[in-house]
């Protein structure tokens, strides 16, 4: 029962999260982060940390496309363990809705 990132970090990219993950399971793309599902150890202190509230715990219902797309990625992309500068317009999209529709990148982002 891993915790899982969902839309609201894409284009927000934050990062408090992954400062505080005792197992750095976060994994960086160009717009957002996503959680290794087996490697997470569903210990839930990456939750009250993102500012856009895009940390759900996947015992929540819907989230089946987002477990999905966090193991996908999380296999794909760079390991990220220290909190790095947001996007300089994260605030405009911090709430928008359906960003995985409009602005979601399979693009690798940096890592550390
Ligand atoms: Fe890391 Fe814990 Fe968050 Fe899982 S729930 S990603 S182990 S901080
Ligand atoms: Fe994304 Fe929130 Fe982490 S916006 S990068 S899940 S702090």
């Amino acid at each position: 029962m891993p915790y899982v990132v969902t839309d609201n970090c894409i284009k927000c990219k934050f990062t408090d999260c992954v400062e505080v993950c005792p197992v750095d399971c976060f994994y960086e793309g160009e717009n957002m982060l996503v959680i290794h599902p087996d490697e997470c150890i569903d210990c839930g202190v990456c939750e009250p940390e993102c500012p856009a509230e895009a940390i759900k715990p996947d015992t929540e219902p819907g989230l089946e496309k987002w477990l999905k797309l966090n193991a996908e990625y999380a296999e794909k992309w760079p390991n990220i363990t220290v909190r790095k500068d947001a996007p300089a317009d994260a605030a405009e999209f911090d709430g928008v809705a359906n960003k995985l529709e409009t602005h979601f990148s399979a693009a690798p982002g940096e890592g550390d």
